[in-house]
C-alpha cells in the first residue's frame, strides 16, 4: 500500500500546483491513498466548504487541519458535509474532533491529526495523551498520523516514543521541508513534510510585507506571496503483510528557472 501525503497547502498557488501535478504522482508512485494538510488552503488560514470540495474531486481521501482549522468561519457550519475533514484531536474549543477510520484493501487506516504543544495553541491537551486516546478510541489496523507542530524535538520524541504502534508520524506547520525522513522501528517519519504554496515567500506570506512588520515593527495585513508554487510531500510504503511501513520517499516540486 502507498500513501501520498501532501503538506501544507497555502493559498490558491498551493491549490493551483497541487492540482497539476496530482494524478501524474499517483500514477508514477501507485498510489492508494491520498491525504493533504487544508489548514492554511483558503486564502492562507482555513479552510472553505467549496474548497473541501474541489480537492474531493480531485481524488484526495483526507484532509486533516490544525490551529488554523476554523479561521474561515463558515466551514463549521458545514462539518456535516465534510465527513473527511480531520479535526485535530486536541483542538481546544470543544468541537467535534473527529478522526478517520477508512478501509484500504481490506485494511483499516487510521488518519488521525495531533496538535504540538510546544509555541502551539493554548489549553492543548499534550499530543502524547491525544495520541493515547486516540489508540484507545478507534480500533484500526494502521495509524497514520500528521503531527501539526512547531518544534521538531516535540516531533521527535513523539516519533520514538509511539513507534512501534503508528505506521506514519509525518509533521506539518512550519512549510519548510525537513530532510530527516527516515524508518524508526517501521514507523515512517518525517520532522515536516512542507508547503505547497509560493516559493518566493516567507511560508506563503510577501516578503517585503514581513519586512516591515518584523524589522520595522509595522502593523501589516495578512498580504500572500505572488508567484510560482512549490510543491512538498511524501509517499509512504506500507508492507499489508506486516501491517508495518517499509519507505518513506520525500517529493519536492520547485519551480523551473527560479535561483
Ligand atoms: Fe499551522
Amino acid at each position: 500500500m502507498k500513501i501520498l501525503f501532501l503538506g501544507d497547502i497555502v493559498s490558491k498557488v498551493g491549490r493551483d500546483i497541487i492540482f497539476t501535478y496530482l494524478d501524474k504522482i499517483k500514477e508514477e508512485e501507485g498510489i492508494d491513498f491520498t491525504v493533504v494538510n487544508g489548514e492554511n488552503s483558503a486564502h492562507g488560514k482555513g479552510i472553505t466548504h467549496k474548497i473541501y470540495e474541489r480537492f474531493k474531486s480531485w481524488g484526495i481521501d483526507a484532509i486533516t487541519l490544525g490551529n488554523h482549522a476554523f479561521s474561515k468561519k463558515e466551514i463549521i457550519d458545514h462539518l456535516d458535509e465534510c465527513p473527511d475533514l480531520i479535526v485535530p484531536y486536541n483542538y481546544p474549543s470543544g468541537r467535534e474532533n473527529r478522526q478517520r477510520v477508512y478501509e484500504i484493501n481490506g485494511l483499516r487506516l487510521c488518519v488521525a491529526n495531533i496538535l504540538g504543544s510546544a509555541f502551539m495553541m493554548e489549553n492543548t491537551m499534550s499530543a502524547f495523551e491525544a495520541m493515547e486516546e486516540i489508540l484507545y478510541k478507534y480500533d484500526a489496523d494502521l495509524y497514520l498520523v500528521d503531527l501539526h507542530a512547531e518544534a521538531t524535538a516535540e516531533k521527535i520524541l513523539f516519533g520514538h516514543h509511539f513507534s512501534k504502534q503508528l505506521i506514519a508520524t509525518l509533521g506539518t506547520h512550519t512549510h519548510v521541508q525537513t530532510a530527516d525522513e527516515r524508518l524508526i522501528d517501521g514507523m515512517a517519519y518525517i520532522s515536516d513534510v512542507g508547503m505547497n504554496g509560493v516559493y518566493d515567500s516567507i511560508i506563503g506570506r510577501d516578503i517585503e510585507e514581513m519586512e516591515r512588520a518584523m524589522i520595522k515593527g509595522e502593523k501589516t495585513r495578512f498580504t500572500l506571496g505572488e508567484g510560482p508554487g512549490i510543491l512538498c510531500a511524501v509517499v509512504v510504503t506500507v508492507d499489508e503483510q506486516t501491517k508495518r511501513a517499509t519507505a518513506i520517499k520525500r517529493l519536492q516540486i520547485r519551480p523551473e528557472n527560479v535561483v
